[in-house]
């Protein structure tokens, strides 16, 4: 199985990525985890990236899709914070493609703005101050949220309700996955 966690920043996508690998034996692809693993390492594209995320602008389609081809393998896979547009849905489609394999499933974390805000204004990571949110959430709504009509068109999309107990959320998941 191949699935796609969608939504907006802080909307739960790792927090419930967490279950999703374990229950149904998926590799956990996070192009942001990537992303501030190549930071960590001090690596050339890390440096490049950090400038980018720091304003919250996304890093270009090239080299999130990159990290991705080299990463996919014979496994299920999760994809966390990927596609984040449609060209990246396009290649991810074609790269899936090539072992015809394909995507099952998207489950859409719905969390209104004012949560969100709140969720990561307590976490506190390097990218979760007030102006850089700001402009986080007006990239997902220009960039990202077109992929929610994306997939829904294809039948796939999975609108999950992203607020209340992160349990509670983990069964909305299962019982909108398990009648696949
Ligand atoms: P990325 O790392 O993907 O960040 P994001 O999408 O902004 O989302 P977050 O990781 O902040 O939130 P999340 O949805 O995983 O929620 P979490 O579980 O952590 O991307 C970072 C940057 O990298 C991007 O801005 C971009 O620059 C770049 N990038 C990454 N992928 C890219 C791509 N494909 N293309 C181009 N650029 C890319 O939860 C958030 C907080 O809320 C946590 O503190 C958590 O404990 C809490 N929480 C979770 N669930 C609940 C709940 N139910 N109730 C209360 N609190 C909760
Ligand atoms: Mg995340």
């Amino acid at each position: 199985m191949n699935l796609i966690i969608l939504g907006a920043p802080g909307s739960g996508k790792g927090t419930q990525s967490a279950e999703l690998i374990n229950r149904y034996h998926l590799t956990h692809l996070s192009t942001g985890d990537m992303l501030r693993a190549e930071i960590a390492a001090g690596s050339e594209l890390g440096l490049a990236a950090k400038a980018i995320m720091d304003k919250g602008e996304l890093v270009s389609d090239d080299i999130v899709i990159g990290m991705i081809a080299n990463r996919l393998n014979d496994k299920g896979a999760l994809f966390d914070g990927f596609p984040r547009t449609i060209a990246q849905a396009d290649a991810l489609d074609a790269l899936l493609a090539q072992n015809g394999r394909r995507i099952d499933a998207v489950i859409y974390l719905d969390v209104d703005n004012e949560e969100i805000v709140k969720r990561m204004l307590a976490r506190g990571r390097a990218d979760d101050n007030e102006a850089t949110i700001r402009n986080r959430l007006s990239v997902f709504e220009a960039q990202t949220k077109p992929l929610v009509e994306h997939y829904r068109n294809q039948g796939k999309l999975r609108h999950i309700p992203g607020t209340g107990a992160v349990e509670a959320i983990a069964g909305r998941i299962r019982d909108a996955l398990d009648t696949e």
